[in-house]
């Protein structure tokens, strides 16, 4: 890849400011909420203060004698127009609003449509409904067993259990342990946390009832795949659907599935003939919907008394609450699990999930993961670490054994996945000569003489991003590729649109990057437009750091398209044969004559003034990307905890974090990325998880209970970087977006392992919370 003269281009990897930014920084961002049309009106919704029961009686009499109420809309009315359920991304159904019975806390149970938004606020006190309390289950192994409250008595299956998937070879892991020298074993729990965006979940439904047209106004990452299963539901012709996904204020996943609220939304705006805006509280939004993980883990690793890793075994009871409406591919019920075998070359592995019913809100949202990586890399890292302790080794030691070779790469993983590329020693000897590795085993000696804890920890994780080969993925049989359409206007400056939706990236800036070095035109001159389907190129939006490897892929592809046009037209005006002319420094030019040549932006003129007979007007091209795989980003993340003995409480001291994203478009937006995903990393490993009591109340309903990271929290993160680029992807990159959140809690929950370690700890479940940090320094009596 030539990078000549990109300074006055803004191509590949250049740090081009964000040109999505001028328009943030002076409050002129477009968010749903800052969408406004004539007559609209406010919709709110009542929900169950119940996590199981029977509805009894709902009136809304009073709420609809409020002067500016229009209307109640319950279950029942849905149920009238069998819009009572809906499809959930997992071939699962979801209530959209009750008829008899709820499921969770927070369930939405009716909803009030107001002249004003405060009117809608009051006017849901007044719906009074009577409930006849269930008892609930809330722990997903008392939901197996066979007396259990059933939580979905609509399905054929009587029982909670949901799915049980598998992958790898049993057989081969079973042997792989028989002729092992040592078996770890560990239970691990991923506590259900929460998306927590900026901008909550909602919409503005907008129906034409002249034109027949329902314009839908909405915070979703995948706005093409959302008209299709609009129009499926309801009947709506698809072209008379528009989905418009403005500025988004982080969606991080838990903008993929469909709430509730959204539909009713469009069926208040389809009978009033207003449009309805619903924007969810941040109460809402925390209690009911947009949470990720609950998986409970059992893991086993085999190895040699010399450290060598043989094989994996793995069980899962993954907790959906009361619809399984996970954010998976249609092939995978347990997500991208099985890339459970990280960075390491392992004989067998063999991985088993189940899923499970519970009375709370449904979970499962790829939360800036792919498909269940998080939990993946979670338990690989957690298993090296315990191999280590247990052999006595450094941790550190015991990867670098293990690693799979760079040159094994294309590497086929024991649970099938074929790796692109890697090099995973070069990525971890970085990480520890930035973090002066031995250096702190010193210290930490030193420090453990004298009392004092402080841990090293260390995560060498392997991602799987970039969903993905049609043959291989699809949501609810929609296959996952992704699209980007370029027209190059007379002037030489040019709109592509793309498929993927931002919410946060600045895919106007790096997509924008990535056909300034195509063409050859300067990125300032480029606009790039996203998110509304009327517009766009069929796509699956954004999530699971899929933009880059698909979309981006489509994005330079179909530029090389539109250079091959060019050079038709480039010959015409260089009077020369197109198999004469090289594609050098930007321009075409007559091979070996460097003064005959002509650029991108004479080019486009001379396609709508001046082209050849046998070429069409114009300068344009669509394509369509189906990857032929996933891409393999890969990280070393090392970090340095001390632990205070007299609160429990844990303080990151340092942390490197060395990324390989394969070609980088942009480096100073995948430091943000980075900087970003470390701090959501952080958060799951010392603050956030979302509990219930026995009665399924959420236990932290406010950010007063659930913890966010702010600055306080917030380490300096010293950042660096390996380059091994992607060999199938047109431009060699990798997706990025969700490495850091990846990669950084194992990281942290090995460095506070190995604080304790001496003191016989050999595990403990994040969030590391001063409270159960402290639980554990008094048991081993090492508290002050
Ligand atoms: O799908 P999503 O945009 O969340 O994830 P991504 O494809 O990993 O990209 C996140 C941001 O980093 C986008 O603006 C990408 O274009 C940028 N990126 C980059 O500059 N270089 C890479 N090799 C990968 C991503």
């Amino acid at each position: 890849m030539s990078t000549t003269g990109t300074s006055t281009i803004g191509g590949m990897g250049h740090r081009v400011k964000r040109k999505e930014d001028p328009r943030f920084l002076r409050g002129k961002g477009n968010y749903v909420d800052d969408i406004k049309l004539p007559g609209m009106l406010y919709m709110d919704i009542v929900r169950s203060p119940y996590a199981h029961a029977n509805i009894t009686k709902i009136d809304a009499s009073k709420a609809l004698a409020i002067p500016g109420v229009l209307a109640v809309v319950t279950g029942k009315d849905l149920d009238a127009a069998g819009l009572a359920w809906m499809p959930t991304l997992m071939s699962d159904k979801q209530m959209v609003l009750p008829v008899d019975r709820v499921v969770y806390q927070a369930q939405e149970v009716a909803a009030v449509i107001a002249t004003e938004r405060y009117i809608a606020a009051d006017a849901i006190a007044q719906v009074e409904v009577e409930y006849d309390p269930l008892p609930p289950v809330i722990d997903p192994f008392k939901a197996m067993e066979a007396d259990a409250p059933l939580v979905r008595p609509d399905r054929e299956q009587k029982t909670n259990h949901i799915w049980h998937w598998e992958a790898g070879d049993a057989a081969k892991t079973d042997e792989a342990f028989r002729q092992a020298d040592v078996v770890v074993k560990q239970d691990l729990y991923i506590p259900r946390i929460h998306v927590a965006s900026i901008e909550t979940c909602g919409c503005v439904a907008s129906f034409d009832r002249v034109a027949g047209k329902l314009t839908v106004y909405m915070t979703t990452q995948a706005p093409h795949a959302i008209r299709t299963v609009f129009s499926l539901v309801t009947g709506i012709p698809e072209h008379k659907i528009r989905i418009i996904s403005p500025d988004i204020g982080g969606g991080f996943g838990g903008k993929v599935p469909v709430y509730p609220g959204y539909v009713v939304a469009c069926v208040a705006s389809l009978q009033t003939g207003h449009p309805v805006k619903w924007i969810e509280d941040r109460s809402e939004n925390l209690q009911a919907d947009s949470f990720a993980r609950d998986y409970h883990i059992s893991a086993e690793l085999a190895a040699n008394n010399d450290g060598t890793m043989k094989a994996l075994r793995v069980k899962t009871l993954a907790d959906h609450g009361a619809f399984d409406a996970a954010a998976n591919p249609s092939k995978f019920p347990a997500g991208l699990f099985s890339v459970i075998t990280g960075s390491y070359g392992l004989e067998a592995a063999h991985v088993a999930v189940d899923g499970v019913y519970t009375n709370k809100p449904s979970g499962g949202v790829a939360y800036r993961c792919s498909f269940r990586v998080t939990e993946a890399v979670h338990t690989i890292e957690r298993m090296v670490d315990t191999l280590a302790q247990q052999l006595k080794m450094d941790p550190a030691d015991v990867r670098m054994k293990n690693f799979i070779p760079p040159e094994a790469f294309p590497y086929k993983s024991a649970t099938g996945w074929e790796y692109d590329s890697g090099n995973y020693p070069a990525a971890l000897r970085k990480a520890m000569e930035k973090i002066d590795y031995a250096g702190l085993r010193k210290e930490q000696a030193e420090k453990r003489a004298k009392g004092e804890l402080m841990g090293i920890g260390i995560s060498t994780f392997t991602e799987i991003v970039g969903a993905g080969p049609s043959h291989t993925f699809d949501i609810l049989g929609i296959k996952m590729f992704d699209s980007c359409e370029i027209r190059v206007h007379p002037t030489g400056s040019v709109i592509a649109r793309i498929g993927v939706q931002s919410q946060g990236q600045g895919h106007e800036t790096t997509f924008a990057q990535i056909v300034a070095e195509e063409l050859g035109l300067p990125v300032e001159n480029i606009t790039v437009e996203h998110g509304d389907t009327d517009t766009a190129p069929y796509g699956l939006g954004t999530y699971a750091s899929r933009s880059t490897p698909t979309a981006g892929a489509a994005t330079a592809v179909a530029a090389r398209k539109i250079r091959d046009k060019a050079r038709k037209i480039a010959a015409h005006l260089l009077e020369a044969n197109p198999d004469d002319l090289e594609w050098q420094d930007y321009k075409f030019q007559v091979k070996g004559t460097p003064g005959r040549s002509v650029g991108m932006k004479e080019i486009a003129f001379a396609a709508y003034t001046n082209f050849p007979s046998d070429v069409e007007a114009g300068l344009e091209a669509v394509d369509y990307y189906d990857p032929p795989n996933m891409t393999f980003p890969f990280g070393a993340y090392i970090c340095v905890v001390d632990i205070d003995r007299g609160t429990g409480q844990v303080k990151i001291r340092r942390f490197v974090a060395v990324d390989d994203c394969g070609n980088i478009i942009n480096p100073m937006i995948v430091d943000g990325q980075i900087h970003g995903g470390l701090t959501m990393g952080m958060a799951p490993a010392l603050l956030e998880a979302i509990t219930y009591d026995e009665n399924g109340n959420m236990q932290q309903g406010t950010f007063m209970e659930y913890l966010l990271p702010t600055a306080m929290e917030t380490p300096a993160w010293e950042t660096d970087k390996t380059v091994t680029p992607s060999p199938h992807h047109p431009f060699g990159a990798k997706g990025v977006g969700e490495s850091a959140t990846v990669g950084a809690p194992p990281a942290i929950a090995n460095a506070v392992v190995d604080a304790l370690s001496h003191l016989g700890v050999t595990h403990v479940d994040i969030p590391f919370t001063p409270w159960k940090i402290y639980a554990i320094l008094e048991e081993h009596g090492v508290a002050e």
